[in-house]
């Protein structure tokens, strides 16, 4: 059984389609799921992540209908407003994007593996990371790099925490994808600012959102079953960290 989080934004529908397509029941998850939800062939709950007791409620649920959530992807977040100083920085902005990206995610894994636990199952998480969490933010999210570096190291804990139990913990940190959450800013740029983005990418392209559904899939499959607490950058080459 499959959770993907964020499943309206680019990423989420784009795995959580995946999975459908090769035949996995998915739990669809977003704070603001579509309108023809039933048209997807995919279960659909409106549920905000960072509300960690409706978390809860919702995966007792998925474990009461279906089974415990044995795939989870946690793709829901995003930076917020960019480009703010930090003497600008709020605190109510630094803590909402905190919240989103990484309790947010902390509030899916722990809801999750309890339900594993308590029915003795075994599973693969892929948190969704950023570049921002590998290096910075581009785009000068504060809070948004530290949340996203956050994921990285909450991934290489759980895995610690939870291999004995063979619950795979694995994350994805994407480069810059075109998606709702980035298109107005793509908008914005210059050909020359795009040209300078591009220069940094070594293939040369931006990317899109079936850009990350292999590498996602990889850790959700057992085939990957020795692969735990790893963190893989689907950026076009932008990184290239060892
Ligand atoms: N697009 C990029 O360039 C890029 C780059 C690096 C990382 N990421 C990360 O990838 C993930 C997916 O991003 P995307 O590009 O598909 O963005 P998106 O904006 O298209 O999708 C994000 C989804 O999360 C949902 N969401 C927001 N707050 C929520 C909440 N509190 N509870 C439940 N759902 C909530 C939104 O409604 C939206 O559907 C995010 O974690 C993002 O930070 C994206």
């Amino acid at each position: 059984m499959a959770v993907v989080t964020g499943a309206r934004g680019d990423i989420g529908h784009a795995v959580a389609h995946a999975l459908s397509e090769r035949g996995a029941e998915v739990w669809c998850v977003d704070i603001r799921p579509p309108e023809s939800a039933a048209e997807t062939g995919m279960r659909w709950v409106e549920l905000d992540i960072t509300d960690a007791d409706a978390v809860e409620r919702f995966f007792e649920r998925v474990r009461d209908e279906t089974g415990p959530a044995d795939l989870l992807v946690n793709a829901a977040g995003g930076p917020g407003r960019i480009r703010t100083p930090i003497d600008e920085v709020t605190d109510e902005v630094w803590q909402r994007v905190l919240t989103l990206n990484l309790t947010g995610t902390f509030n899916c894994c722990r809801a999750a593996v309890r339900q594993l636990k308590r029915t003795g199952k075994t599973g693969s998480i892929v948190n969704i990371s950023s570049g921002a969490g590998r290096t910075y933010s581009r785009t000068g999210v504060q809070a948004y790099a530290a949340a996203k570096a956050g994921v990285i190291g909450l991934t290489r804990q759980l895995a610690r925490e939870l291999g004995p139990m063979d619950i795979r913990v694995n994350c994805v940190a994407p480069g810059l994808i075109v998606s709702d959450g980035t298109r107005e800013e793509l908008g914005r740029l210059t050909e020359e600012d795009l040209r300078a983005h591009l220069d940094g990418v070594a293939l040369r392209r931006l990317g899109e959102a079936h850009d990350l559904i292999s590498p996602v899939l990889f850790f959700l499959n057992p085939a990957s079953g020795y692969v735990t607490g790893q963190t893989v950058s689907a950026d076009g080459g932008s990184i290239m960290l060892g």
